[in-house]
Parts: C-alpha cells; structure tokens; sequence
C-alpha cells in the first residue's frame, strides 16, 4: 500500500525548494544553452536544479533569491576559512595589484614550499599544479618514471580527480565478488586503461598483497586516500596505513598519499596522526587559499626525476603552475590554519558529527554518522561500513532518501552536498554547529514517514 504520507512529504520538499530558488531555477534554464543540461561541473548539479550563489562571507552563502545559508560544504572541502577571509583577500588584493603570473618563477611559490615541507616532512621536494587532478597525474607519472613499471593499485572507490588512469573504479563495486575488479568509470577512457590500473578494497591488506603478488615486479605505485573522501567518507582502520607502507616496500612500489582532502584533519595531514611516511604526497584545495591549485612531492631521490639540470628530466610545465596570487593567499591560508585552528576545527566537527548521530538515534533511525574531525559523512545503513562496496551498498538500499535530506536541509538553510557529505570551516561557531544538529534534527523528523516506506529496515 502507497504510503500517502510519504508522498505528500516528499511533494511538499520539492515544492518548497521550486518556491525559494525561483531565481536559481531561471539561471539553469538559461545555463542549459550553454553547458550541456546546463552544467559544467558534474559534482555541483543535483536534481532537480542546482542553487546559484551571489556571494558569500565567512560560513554563509547567499543565493541569487537572497536566501541564506549556513554551508556545510565549503567547494567539496578546499574552503578552510569559509568565503572572503580578510587577510587572505588582503594578501590576493595586493598580490593581483602586482600582477598575477608573469611566466617566470615565483619567489611566493619558496615560502609556500617551505611552509608545506615543514608541515609535511614527507614533501622534501614538491611541485604545483592547477587542481588536485593534475596532482595524482603527476604523482603516477613520477613513480612510473622512478621505478620504471608501468601498473598502479588503487582502492575500490577511490578519488582521485577525473584524469584517465584514476577513472577506474571509482564508484565502489555494488557486488562483493567485484571489488577487486578494474572498472571503467567513464566512458570515452580507453580500456588499455585497464591493463596497468588493479584493484583492491580500502582497508584490506590482504586483497592488497596478493594484487601485489600476482603483479610482482610490475606495481609502480600504491595510490591512497588516508581516509576514503568523495568514495563515502571513511577512515582508514588500525594499521591499515602502515600495513600498505610495508607491503609497498615489500614489492619495491612507491606508496602515494592522495591528502587532497584530509591535509585539513591535522597540520601535518593524515601522515602525521598515522605516523606513516609515503614516497609521495598528492595535495589540492585548501592550499591555493581559494584558488585553483594542486601539488605533488615526496623524497628527493624520487623528485630528482624533474630536475631540469639531467638531460633526461621529465619535461612538467603549466601556465599557472604555482601563480603568485594562489601561493600569495594559499601561504597566509596555511598560516592561519595553525595547530590550534586546526584542533579547534576539528573538535567542532566531533560536536557534529556526535550531534547528527543523536539526531539519528533520537529519531529512532538506525543510519550512520562517519569521519574524522571536520570531514563527516552520513549513510542511510545499519550495516558496517569499512569500504567503498559497504557505502554503495547502503545508498541503493534507501532510495532516494539521501537527495530528500539534502533539499530539505537547502530549504532550512543548510547548503551541503547531494552524496552526504559535510564540511565545516573556521569561521564557524559552537552556536553553528548546534543549530545546524538540531535544523538535521528537525529535518530528519520530517522525513520519517520516507523512511518508513523507502526503508523501513532502518526504523
Ligand atoms: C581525494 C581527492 N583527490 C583528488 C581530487 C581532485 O581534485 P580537483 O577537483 O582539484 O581536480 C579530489 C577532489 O575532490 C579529491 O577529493
């Protein structure tokens, strides 16, 4: 039997939603004319239309309709102190005031440099790029280079931008007799792909060491996200880490930590609470202080492949590789997101994460609440989540619940994204937090009668 409550609520989300963003609706009308379904950046569109923001400051965004939001997304995690932070506007003003590249080195890329390797003592030598894409591109090319193999590892539901050889089983396999399975993700890669990117599932060491085994001699590099980002948000468990540092120096791979996401959890990212040392680090968003950025590096031995001084150097270049305004605003970005910052941050997060479990429970609704600091993920499932298979496998269980959450949380307020994910930034209060739990709290009450007919397993 329909269950009638269900539907109205479910109609009364989208209408509401039609009613506030009468504005943004126009724009994407108007956008489809020029970008294909009027969208030009997959990961930003969401059904039925996306939002169009005019401006924002510090934590709020403001929509072309003048409604504002509290955002819990921050541009999918590069914004660390939210929109237009007084300094960094200030160092980026005078920095555009002086020009912004000048196809010369920059000496604003030396400090940047300087401040990321104290941070990271695993980056000795580094270069930039545009975007954290170009990062992981990078960082494979150059284990390719150093080894001189051919074929990579990377987890099932890994991200790690769009660039062909990373476009391999990206969504997590639905079937677990698949998860070590090397999936196109996208059509238009070429299947060739397939035969130098394998496969295995995030936080299993084992499926890892035989892939290793099977391909001995031939595995370039082991590439990673120390904690599973756009894939669902999940931490990496005890020793996992450590244990694919082992089994890479076992095989002589080189192991790749894409921390494009979580540098933000710790000053010295993910390798510094873990205490593991990669060959070679992938890093973006928050270090370009707003700006399009990425950067790659590691040892010395391993850089030494770039170094234009050898006769057989690996040729890297790109118009706005470290451009002054980006290293300019990205210095004073890091500077201020110092240990205490980061600490500040992160316990904020724990405040969220432990409120929108709460929620849960209070709601009698058994999802999940997952994360580390102030990256938080949120899964419609009962059931334990250690892979990217574990969060597919959720999702397709509770329908659309998901997108209902996000538009609900829009027309309270709320900007996050469509997949579940919440990040916070720095300008952010206690009083943020607590009224952002209790706007989930609200929303998830109104969305019980959903629950109970889209999955009623989780009341
Ligand atoms: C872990 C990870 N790696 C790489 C990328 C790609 O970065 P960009 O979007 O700057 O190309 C992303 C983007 O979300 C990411 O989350």
């Amino acid at each position: 039997m329909k269950n009638i409550d269900a539907e109205k609520t479910e109609r009364s989300i989208l209408d509401r939603y039609h009613q506030k963003a009468q504005g943004s609706l126009q724009r994407h009308q108007q956008a489809k004319n020029n970008f294909p379904g009027g969208d030009t950046r997959s990961a930003t569109y969401f059904n039925p239309f996306p939002l169009y923001m005019e401006k924002g400051k510090g934590s709020r965004l403001t929509d072309c309709d003048g409604n504002v939001y509290l955002d819990l997304l921050n541009n999918y995690s590069s914004l660390i102190h939210g929109h237009a932070q007084g300094d960094v506007l200030l160092q980026a003003q005078q920095q555009l005031e002086r020009g912004s590249v000048f196809g010369a080195p920059s000496e604003e890329g030396i400090w940047h440099a300087s401040h990321l390797s104290q941070r990271i003592p695993s980056l000795e030598w580094l270069r930039y790029c545009n975007s954290g894409t170009e990062a992981t591109m990078f960082a494979l090319r150059t284990a390719r280079a150093f080894t001189g193999r051919d074929k990579i590892i990377k987890v099932d539901g890994g991200y790690h931008g769009t660039h062909d050889f990373v476009e391999v089983s990206v969504h997590a396999a639905f079937e677990k007799a698949e998860v070590s399975a090397s999936r196109l993700n996208s059509r238009g890669v070429p299947a060739c792909v397939l035969q130098n990117v394998l496969v295995a599932p995030f936080n299993d060491l084992a499926a890892m060491a035989s892939v290793l085994a099977e391909n001995e001699g031939q595995i370039a590099a082991i590439i990673v996200e120390p904690m599973l980002g756009a894939g669902g948000v999940v931490p990496a468990a005890e020793n996992y880490l450590g244990g694919l540092r082992e089994l890479a120096d076992k095989y002589g791979a080189l192991l790749i930590f894409d921390e494009v996401i979580t540098f933000r959890l710790s000053s010295g990212g993910m390798q510094e609470t873990e205490n593991v040392k990669p060959d070679l680090t992938a890093l973006g968003k928050i270090i370009g202080g707003g700006f399009a950025v990425g950067a790659f590096g590691g040892r010395r031995e391993i850089m030494e492949v770039f170094n234009p001084e050898n006769p057989d150097s690996i040729s890297h270049s790109g118009t706005f590789n470290g451009n002054h305004v980006t290293m300019a605003a990205g210095l004073v970005t890091l500077e201020l997101y110092d240990p205490a910052a980061v600490t500040r941050l992160n316990k904020m997060g724990e405040r969220m994460r432990n409120g929108f479990s709460g929620a849960f429970t209070a709601n009698g609704i058994k999802a999940q609440v997952t994360g580390i600091g102030s990256v938080i993920g949120v899964h419609w499932t009962d059931e334990k989540i250690v892979n990217g298979g574990d969060v597919v496998r959720g999702a397709k269980k509770s329908g659309n619940l998901s997108q209902l959450l996000h538009l609900e949380l829009l027309n309270q307020g709320v900007f996050s994204s469509s997949r579940g994910m919440y990040i916070l930034s720095t300008p952010m209060t206690e009083e943020d937090v607590d009224s952002a739990v209790d706007t989930f709290e609200r929303t998830l009450k109104l969305l019980k009668p959903c629950v109970a007919e889209k999955a009623p397993h989780l009341l």
